[in-house]
């Protein structure tokens, strides 16, 4: 099977790595990749978000499947030309991405599929949101309605700050989605999923805000573990059952059905789990700690969701043990990032046992230095018979890695380790 990987994260490395393992991908290629990506697979460039241009290199390169990454060519509609094309594609339609692309899109859906989640309001004139943050808060929860990579989100206690972003947001002709608080940890659950058929990955837990002990503003994901041990199993197949299923379902019902990677990230409260939000591919950094730990060959199961048969595979296989992959960023991130500084000390693409360094924003300087080329640097994964042990040899690799005025969080996983949660 001849694999062409869409994207040039963290999250597409894991893939990439995951699907060469897979004997039965025999060429593996990656567009636009990264200097990372490109110890692993052949890279080629694209444009990702013109179906126009993936499918044109699709088609050069005699690819059997497209995997593609991000949200952004989902939400454009690039699954479909791929798929229009002739060609197998793991990732949903662009209507079924509205999951993700549509928040208004979302919460009908899950309404009509009686799942929990947090009541919102859209605002979208200046005059209103007053009177509508009065309707809400403390805690005040104020996010861009639309693709932000996390960024867009804010989460606060102090009216005053979630009056400036929602203005800011305005301001900039971006109407405002006003969300009721949900306590509770989070857990990311990634299902597969080709119509009604729902299979579940291991329950991963991110790290969205940039500083130790959950500080400072959102990032896109900040570090990753998995699975969870205060996570019951029961909750877990209840996720499925009353959350994804019913999901998947109602999509299916209304001529939208989803194939590819249904994110569902939840909090779980007193009350049970509620949705957070609904992402139409994999989440990144999770992907990289759970793809650490994946058995199964990826390929079967990407190409099997993307070819309507899916029921079909045995459920996946797991590694025992743990992964946590810890996101290394660069000066300034999750603002504009400082870019262009060297890195030292990240290895040249080879993995080990017990540590991987994947590319997110880097690039080969034309000296052949690394240098960083993005607010998100690399993701360090650590895998282990034990969190403890899997952040043990996350951290030691990490701490290898020099990029000036780089930062990470030290405390991925560890409130799980420490039974905190
Ligand atoms: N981990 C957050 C995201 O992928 O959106």
């Amino acid at each position: 099977m001849r694999v062409l990987v869409i994207g040039s994260g963290a999250r597409e490395h894991a893939l990439v790595l995951a699907l060469r393992r897979d004997p039965a991908v025999s060429a593996l290629y990656a567009a636009p990749g990264n200097a990372g990506i490109a110890q692993h697979a052949r890279i080629r460039p694209v444009d990702p978000s013109s179906g126009e241009a993936v499918v044109a290199l699709a088609t050069d390169l005699a690819a059997d499947l497209v995997v593609i990454g991000p949200e952004v060519p989902l939400v454009l509609g690039v699954a479909d030309a791929v798929r229009a094309a002739g060609i197998a594609c793991f990732g949903p339609s662009a209507d079924a991405a509205r999951i993700e692309g549509s928040k208004a899109f979302a919460k009908d859906v899950m309404s009509a599929a009686g799942v929990r989640t947090a009541h919102s309001e859209i605002v979208d004139n200046p005059a209103d949101l007053d009177a509508a943050l009065d309707r809400f808060g403390p805690t005040w929860v104020v996010k861009d309605d639309g693709l932000a990579a996390g960024k867009g989100v804010v989460v606060t206690a102090d009216r005053s700050a979630a009056r400036d972003h929602g203005a800011e947001l305005l301001e900039n002709g971006h109407p405002v989605l006003l969300e009721s608080f949900l306590d509770g940890p989070e857990v990311s659950l990634f299902c597969l999923v080709d119509g009604e058929t729902v299979v579940p990955l291991l329950p991963a837990q991110d790290h969205k805000r940039v500083g130790d002990g959950d500080t400072g503003p959102n990032t896109g994901g900040m570090g990753a573990y998995t699975p969870l041990p205060w996570l019951p199993e029961e909750t877990a197949t209840a996720i499925v059952e009353d959350v994804v299923k019913p999901v998947a379902a109602e999509l299916v019902r209304r001529g939208s059905p989803f194939s590819g990677l249904l994110y569902a990230g939840l909090a779980i409260g007193s009350a049970g789990p509620a949705v957070v939000e609904f992402n139409c591919r994999f989440g990144d950094p999770e992907t990289q700690a759970v793809l650490a730990l994946l058995e199964s060959p990826l390929g079967e199961l990407l190409n099997a969701t993307a070819t309507g048969t899916l029921a079909k595979v045995d459920a996946p296989r797991w590694h025992d043990g743990a992964a946590v992959a810890v996101v290394v960023a660069a000066e300034n991130y999750p603002d504009r990032p400082r870019i262009g500084d060297v890195i030292t000390g990240a290895g040249d693409g080879a993995t080990d046992e017990s540590a991987a360094v994947l590319h997110a924003g880097t690039a080969q300087r034309e000296d052949g230095a690394l240098v960083s080329a993005g607010g998100r640097v690399l993701s360090v994964v650590g895998v282990g018979a034990d969190l403890a042990e899997a952040r043990v040899h996350a951290y030691d690799r990490v701490a290898a890695i020099k990029l000036p005025g780089s930062h990470y969080r030290t405390d991925i996983g560890l409130a799980a380790v420490e039974n905190r949660i």
